[in-house]
């Protein structure tokens, strides 16, 4: 029997919501579902790479076909690696779509059997993302809802090292 096996690659720094709403929808389709954490982001994190799997893992236990990965290097590298036949990449308005189509036409020249498969979140996280989660709970706001509570929990408790600091 043919399975189907996708990546869900990206930073999670953190996980949202969104994230969250769109691994639900991949696991639907996919067999099975791989959210890959990228290790050696550019990106100064807030979180360490074993904290955000350590979130993930717990946030994404309710399905039973996702589990978590970490890569580093080159997305494809690491798809052809897992034998994977897709990337999953979530879109959220027309602003993500020239980078997103980078992305993908570029994956393709490098790997022309993995396809890359775009899903939409439910658009009431259509204006969530990682940096403004972290901006708003910085800034003392609140961002109940938007990310999973062990995402709220790890927060607060970075917050509150920051003050006894
Ligand atoms: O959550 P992000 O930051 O939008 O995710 C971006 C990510 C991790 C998917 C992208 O930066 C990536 O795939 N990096 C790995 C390096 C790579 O393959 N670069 C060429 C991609 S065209």
């Amino acid at each position: 029997m043919n399975t189907v096996k996708a990546i869900y690659p990206g930073t999670f720094d953190p996980l949202t919501n969104g994230h969250l709403d769109l691994v639900a929808r991949g696991a639907k389709i996919f067999d099975h579902l791989v959210v890959a954490i990228l290790k050696n982001s550019e990106k100064a994190p807030l979180f360490s790479v074993p904290e955000r799997v350590e979130m993930i893992t717990e946030a994404v236990a309710p399905y039973c076909n996702v589990s978590v990965a970490t890569f580093d290097g080159l997305l494809v590298d690491f798809v052809l690696e897992q034998q994977a036949q897709a990337i999953l990449r979530g879109i959220r308005a027309i602003s993500d779509y020239e980078y997103e189509l980078q992305m993908a036409l570029m994956n393709r020249r490098l790997a022309p059997l993995a396809e890359t498969v775009f899903l939409m979140a439910d658009e009431k996280y259509s204006y969530v993302s990682s940096r403004l989660i972290k901006n708003v709970f910085e800034l003392g706001g609140s961002v109940d809802g938007l990310v999973p509570e062990t995402v709220v929990r790890r927060l607060q408790a970075k917050a509150q090292v920051t003050t006894a600091k």
